[in-house]
């Protein structure tokens, strides 16, 4: 097939009228082959790899680079990108590990654990502010939002109060719509204000991340303020986004499945299990993942050459039924762990434990505190992200 062939589909798909699912072409696509010709919007052709085993084997291929800089690599924008400085996300090994493992300690399961009990404690909060509440009220500006940029808030030391900058920029930084402009004025906002926080953690450091970076990376000299504020700002952006988002969809798809949110509250040992299943039957990182190959090699018998662009969309990996029975139903005793909704390989996410806890607290005290929690529009109705990189919910009117 050439590149121009009228055939080559263009991402990103549509959903049509099946919200909660992936668009219908990834399962034509699955079976038909592991790979194929894509374009993006604004032109260039990239491959897709459609299935579970291929897309882990190129997520942890060493020849695959996840550097938006290099020439050809698969952006959804069209215009030059520039990369924060700091945004380990966009780079490569050794420079990736090397910034990554300065804020791993954080987000390690044995520290997340260890947060727990104040995680009970913002969302027993909130819960008790939303009860009060006229209805209906907006689940996602009353919830799902609040609660992950809270606890990020506490967690890196950002003044809660000054939420609506790292809310604003963070909501253009993951839309598809977004101009290469928007995009940099979203970042410079975002980096400014960082700066400045960092600033203010040099005077006066508390116990939290950033004050942590400033005290044993800046003055130290191992990061310029410039890299701490970009990865400041991949972590806000990445650290409320999801989760939200996870919350207001989860809280759909489970209403809509009454059978299995019945089991979720029946059986408090089930939750980890549960809300693992959410995320892959969820898939909220939704428009696949993109790389550079740097070498030549094959994938399902077709080589893909040194400088071709590959999308890798996490959706198709976790409804594949060569690895889950029955792959489009929301089964929350399926044995799902090894889903692939976090990433695979060296980027595979950071936040991944605390993501987990903050769902596993969230989802169950909201259906024990709301038992008749419905959404009060038709579910046609319901306001669908579609363009953006984190596929989610804009709002949610419920009444209980
Ligand atoms: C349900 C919630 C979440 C989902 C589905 C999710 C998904 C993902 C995915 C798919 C990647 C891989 C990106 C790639 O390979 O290019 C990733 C990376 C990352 N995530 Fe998450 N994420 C979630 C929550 C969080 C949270 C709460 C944080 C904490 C701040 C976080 C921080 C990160 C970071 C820093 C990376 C980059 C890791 C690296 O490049 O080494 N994520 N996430």
């Amino acid at each position: 097939m050439s590149d121009t062939d009228v055939a080559t589909p263009t991402l990103p798909l549509d959903r049509g009228a099946s919200p909660l699912d992936p668009p219908v072409e990834y399962a034509r696509w699955r079976a038909e082959g592991p790979i194929r010709r894509v374009a993006l919007p604004h032109g260039p052709v990239h491959w897709l790899v459609t299935r579970y085993d291929d897309i882990r084997a190129v997520l942890a291929h060493p020849a695959v680079s996840s550097d938006i800089t290099r020439e050809g690599f698969p952006n959804v924008r069209a215009g030059t990108v520039t990369r924060a400085p700091g945004s380990f996300i966009l780079m490569d090994d050794p420079d990736h590990s090397l910034i990554r493992r300065m804020v791993t300690r954080t987000f390690m399961l044995k520290n997340v654990e260890r947060m727990r009990p104040r995680l009970r404690q913002i969302t027993d909060r909130l819960l008790d502010e939303l009860a009060e509440r006229p209805q209906p009220a907006d689940l996602v500006a009353n919830f799902a939002l609040p609660f992950p940029s809270l606890v990020i808030c506490e967690l890196f030391g950002v003044p809660y109060a000054d939420r609506e900058v790292f809310q604003r920029t963070t909501k253009v930084l993951v839309d598809l719509t977004a101009t290469i402009d928007e995009i940099n004025a979203a970042r410079d906002t975002i980096m400014d204000y960082l700066l400045g926080l960092l600033e203010e953690k040099e005077r006066n450091p508390g116990d939290d991340l950033f004050s942590e970076l400033t005290v044993q990376r800046i003055r130290t000299g191992e990061l310029t303020p410039e890299q701490a504020a970009g990865i400041g700002t991949l972590l806000l952006a990445a650290g409320h986004e999801t989760t939200a988002n996870m919350i207001g969809l989860s809280t759909v798809a489970l209403l809509r499945h009454p059978d299995q949110l019945q089991r979720l509250l029946a059986e408090p040992e089930s939750v980890p299990a549960a809300v693992d299943e959410l995320l892959r039957y969820l898939t909220i990182v939704h428009n696949g993942l993109r790389r550079i190959a740097l070498e030549d090699f094959e994938v399902g018998g077709v080589t893909v050459k040194a400088g071709d662009g590959l999308v890798i969309p996490l959706q198709s990996a976790n409804r594949d039924p060569a690895v889950y029975d029955l792959p489009d139903e929301l089964d929350l005793s399926r044995a799902a762990r090894n889903h692939l909704a976090f990433g695979y390989g060296v980027h595979q996410c950071l936040g991944q434990p605390l993501a987990r806890a903050e769902l596993q607290i969230a989802l169950p005290a909201l259906f024990q505190r709301f038992p008749d929690l419905t959404v009060a529009v038709p579910y046609e109705e319901i306001a669908f992200r579609r363009q953006t990189g984190v596929y989610g919910i804009t709002e949610l009117p419920v009444t209980w």
